[in-house]
């Protein structure tokens, strides 16, 4: 493998590292869902469900929907403050997928979201790490 190579392989391990999808991909219209009102979708691939909210006006976030404890799928009622896991209680918080309750060990991986025009399109995923203990 030449240096060239070596350093694409560095690089691509880098972003797939930092950001599980680089995939571009317009999962709804600006205004198609109500405020407090949710979308399921799926990103980066077909088969990896995702949930965008519209908390207020023109804020809009989506993270996977798949709980970071054991994957259940996680629910959003509409207008409240946070994401809900129905297998063992998680919950996080709409506004970062941060935990706030229950045994997930890490927040939601957030989906990172562009405004083109009047399409919302997702961009990249990003994950974060587990919590640590003791600072
Ligand atoms: S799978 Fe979600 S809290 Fe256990």
């Amino acid at each position: 493998m030449g240096a060239g190579a070596l350093a694409a392989a560095v690089w691509t391990f880098f972003l797939t590292g930092c950001s599980k999808g680089r995939t571009e991909k317009v999962i709804a219209k600006v205004g198609e869902i109500p405020v407090g009102g949710s979308k399921i979708f799926t990103y980066p691939t077909d088969v990896e469900p995702c949930i965008l909210l519209r908390p207020s006006g023109a804020n809009y976030v989506a993270f996977s929907r798949l709980c970071t404890h054991q994957k259940c799928p996680i629910f959003y009622q509409p207008g409240g403050d946070t994401l809900n896991c129905p297998c063992h209680g998680g919950a996080y918080s709409i506004v970062d997928g941060s935990v706030v309750d229950g045994p997930p060990p890490r927040a939601l991986p957030r989906v990172v979201l562009e405004q083109r025009g009047q399409d919302l399109v997702a961009t990249a995923m990003i994950e974060t790490k587990p919590a640590t203990q003791g600072g």
